[in-house]
């Protein structure tokens, strides 16, 4: 099996060294959602490429996208440009974004609809992703990461279920109460396609995974376990039974007090942390175990100004003594100034 990077260029990349534990005087830096529509060079590709899938699935496009903002800001590390229902898609779902609104899905209401669920994931519809990550890998510098991602089992069944976003998951939770058999047959069609989709990344050039579970913190703690633990934990399995030490990165967001155990049953290299978690916390029970990334308010960050500073200083003091890879606990807005990014790295580079 090839190896997607030697110990040396591992070394070499400040994300990957944090990754393996160690801390470093300056952490590596990215932010969630780094390409997007905060910035005008997105913007004005986004409008050339049509529809947002359409951007998705342009490789020469996408690959643009990724690089505009290591480029602007020198960010340690890329993160593909895709998003988490493109593995519905490739499973057959119909899958459209609405301008201003968000995804919409062909909804799965019962479990006859479950249950009529293709397997797999069709990688000839995922093959121009693969080679967005092949464009990306020729353009990065040694010292850039390149992470790829998948959303987790959880929350991309919470979208497939109710055919777009929702508050508190209700339609997913209602349905896994209620056909626990047949949600279980969705999870686990989907640990088998996201583990293609990342292997799929991995075999192009990516250096590291995440896995985005966004709405892990919903669940109470027994179907947490069952729903996000048991999930991930069979896909970061599958990623390493077939290539040794791939490195995964975890954001079980919003989920506190049971992100230990989730660090202890998954296997994660580390945790992305949500900006609501508490940063002691953070620091004394999940920190003292792996690295961990993120927890700066993105809403601090569209704020600017003294706030912002003092917002990365307490990162700083209270994540920065052990190994921290600098992010935001969640996507960057829409509305954020360029200048505000600007002083944050500055604040954090020194
Ligand atoms: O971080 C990056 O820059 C990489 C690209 C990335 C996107 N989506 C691009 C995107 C990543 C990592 C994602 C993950 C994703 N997608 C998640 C998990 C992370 C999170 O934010 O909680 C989820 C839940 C989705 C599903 C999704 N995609 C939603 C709910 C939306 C609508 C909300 C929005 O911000 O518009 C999207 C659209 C989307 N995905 C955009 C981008 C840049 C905006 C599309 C546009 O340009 O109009």
């Amino acid at each position: 099996m090839r190896e997607s990077s030697t110990a040396e260029t591992v070394g070499a990349k400040p994300l990957l060294r944090v990754l393996g534990g160690t801390r470093l005087q300056v952490p590596p830096v990215w932010m969630m959602r780094q390409a997007g529509r905060y910035l005008p060079e997105y913007r004005a590709v986004r409008e050339k490429a049509g529809g947002f899938l359409d951007l998705c699935f342009t490789p020469q496009l996408a690959a643009e996208v990724t690089l505009q903002p290591v480029r602007r800001f020198g960010f340690d590390a890329a993160i593909l440009f895709s998003d988490i229902l493109v593995v519905p898609l490739a499973m057959g779902r119909k899958v459209w974004f609405v301008e201003g609104e968000g995804p919409r899905l062909e909804p799965l209401s019962d479990a006859r609809a479950l249950l009529s669920l293709r397997t797999e994931a069709d990688q000839k519809v995922l093959a121009p992703i693969y080679e967005t990550v092949r464009r990306v890998k020729s353009e990065l510098t040694a010292k850039t990461a390149f992470i790829g991602f998948c959303g987790a089992p959880w929350t991309v069944a919470t979208y497939m279920v109710a055919g777009r976003g929702t508050r508190e998951q209700a339609p997913a939770k209602k349905l896994a109460a209620k056909e626990p058999g047949a949600f279980q047959y969705v999870i686990d069609c989907l640990i088998g396609a996201s583990a293609a989709y990342l292997n799929g990344q991995l075999d192009a050039g990516v250096d590291v995974v995440q896995i985005f579970d966004t709405w892990a913190g919903s669940l109470p703690p027994d179907d947490f376990e069952r729903w996000c633990v048991q999930p991930t934990k069979r896909l970061v399995a599958k990623l390493r039974g077939r290539r040794r030490g791939t490195k995964v990165i975890g954001f079980p967001r919003g989920a506190g007090e049971m992100i230990p155990r989730y660090v202890e049953e998954t296997g994660v290299d580390a945790v992305s942390l949500g900006n609501e978690i508490d940063r002691d916390f953070a620091r004394d029970e999940i920190q003292s175990r792996l690295p961990v990334q993120g927890n700066v308010d993105p809403l601090i960050l569209l704020k600017g100004g003294d706030a912002l500073e003092r917002e990365v200083d307490d990162v700083l003091d209270k994540l920065g003594r052990g190994p921290l890879i600098f992010n935001l606990g969640h996507g960057i807005l829409p509305e954020t100034p360029v200048a505000h990014v600007e002083r944050m790295l500055k604040r954090v580079r020194g």
